[in-house]
């Protein structure tokens, strides 16, 4: 450890903090490690949440590897930090207390964007928590059928699969054209609300919502009024509508905040501060874009390169250049994406019939391959990763 980074602070307990705390362990910190996490929860896998953990009969085991292999932290759960000095290497926690430290990663993610309005009625949930998951798989438990989705993003459509397969009734609203339109284009979107529809979703794109009632007490069902003018009645409304990043303690903190944390290529914000994870916003110089991916994989990539960046000390450190990925289970699709996309991308398919069983697309602008997307094509996906890291052109399509 360089000199000077003895006592380093992690701010958020999920996947990137707890990544970011083992890769310092495992790189040799052996001083003080705090990491802080505002949920009580031991920390915890998301992925399930959407899938598993509604539609299993027993919850699976969610606990993050790192921690049941008992990293040697100092793991501070049900506190919060509430405000930084980065210049001081101060921050204060929500039980009044002020640490100081040498280093510091800002892992704090983000939260759910709710609908205005429905905070208050019972059943009108978001999915991001685990209590989150446990208070729908409840609700599905004890006969909630008709199920109403806003949003076809990730939690929209992967929360639709999993009641359907529970056998619920499920509709879903998606104001733009197509779900996921903005990353997979118009054409795929379409391929994928063809899926939901032929599995029993009531797929209605090009629609929001206009108002939402409680019917009655926190047991009676809800009514959502659509900006058609339809009314459609629900026992529970998931709404998934997109997050927005913890950033609000870091006011006046002296780290640039931009929708995210706003970092160098390194992924350092400040002198002895990085980001990681939903949270930080850096360029990524691979694609000559500043972006913030709020995937599974990257959080893991990111937290390992801003705990090393965060070691380097005033070392001038490695630029993070990855060719982000994700992945998404909906019925019998694996449907996986790396790289990026952008609305108006060229796009070749390289491998079966957009909608079928299986296909491969690939995304790019003019010159560059920079996206390909794989339904149930994990090993095409694997191979086309690995060129546009490289700087895959059109031209090297054989
Ligand atoms: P999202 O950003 O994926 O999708 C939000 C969707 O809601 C979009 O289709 C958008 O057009 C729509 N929307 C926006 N405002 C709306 C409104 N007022 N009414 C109706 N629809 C509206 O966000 P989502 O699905 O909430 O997911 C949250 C986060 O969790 C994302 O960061 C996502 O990447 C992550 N996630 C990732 C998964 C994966 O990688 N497989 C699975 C589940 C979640």
């Amino acid at each position: 450890m360089p000199e000077g980074v003895d006592n380093v602070i992690v701010v958020g307990a999920s996947l990137a903090g707890v990544r970011a705390a083992e890769t310092l362990r495992k790189d040799g910190h052996v001083g003080p490690l705090v990491v802080i996490g505002a949920e009580h929860h031991t920390p915890y896998d998301r992925p399930p949440l959407s899938k598993e953990v509604l539609t299993s009969t027993v919850e699976p085991d969610l606990s993050l590897r790192a921690v049941a292999a008992g990293l040697d932290v100092d793991l501070r759960l049900g506190l919060s930090a509430t405000a930084l000095r980065a210049e001081a290497r101060e921050l204060d926690l929500s039980d009044g207390t002020t640490l100081r430290f040498d280093g510091l990663v800002v892992a704090t993610g983000c939260r759910a964007r709710t609908l205005p309005g429905t905070e208050d009625i019972q059943r009108v949930l978001t999915l991001r928590t685990l209590d989150d998951a446990r208070r729908l798989r409840r609700l599905l438990a004890e006969g909630a059928r008709r199920v109403l989705v806003v949003g076809g993003g990730f939690i929209g459509l992967e929360v639709a699969a999993s009641c359907r397969s529970l056998r619920c009734q499920v509709t879903l609203v998606e104001p733009l054209d197509q779900p996921l339109v903005r990353i997979l284009g118009p054409e795929v979107g379409l391929a994928v609300a063809d899926l939901h529809r032929s599995n029993g979703v009531d797929v209605r794109v090009g629609v929001g919502v206009a108002a939402v009632e409680a019917l009655g007490d926190a047991n009676a069902g809800v009514s959502v009024e659509l900006t058609t003018g339809e009314r459609v009645e629900a026992d529970v409304v998931v709404v998934g509508i997109g997050v927005i990043p913890n950033t609000s303690w870091l006011e006046g903190s002296g780290l640039r905040v931009e929708d995210g944390v706003l970092c160098d290529e390194t992924t350092l914000a400040a002198p002895g501060v990085v980001a990681a994870g939903d949270v930080a916003r850096w360029p990524n110089p691979l694609f000559g874009e500043t972006m913030r991916v709020e995937h599974w994989e990257h959080a893991l990539d990111m937290a390992s390169h801003a705990a090393r960046r965060l070691m380097a000390g005033s070392a001038p450190g490695e630029p993070y250049a990855p060719v982000p990925w994700f992945w998404s289970d909906q019925y019998d699709r694996k449907i996986q994406f790396a790289g990026r996309s952008h609305p108006g991308d060229r796009t070749v398919v390289v491998d079966g019939t957009v909608g079928g069983d299986r296909f491969c697309v690939l995304y790019g602008d003019g010159e560059r391959v920079t996206g390909v997307l794989g339904v149930n094509m994990a090993a095409r996906v694997v191979r086309y990763r690995k060129a546009i890291a490289e700087g895959m052109a059109w031209g090297d399509l054989a």
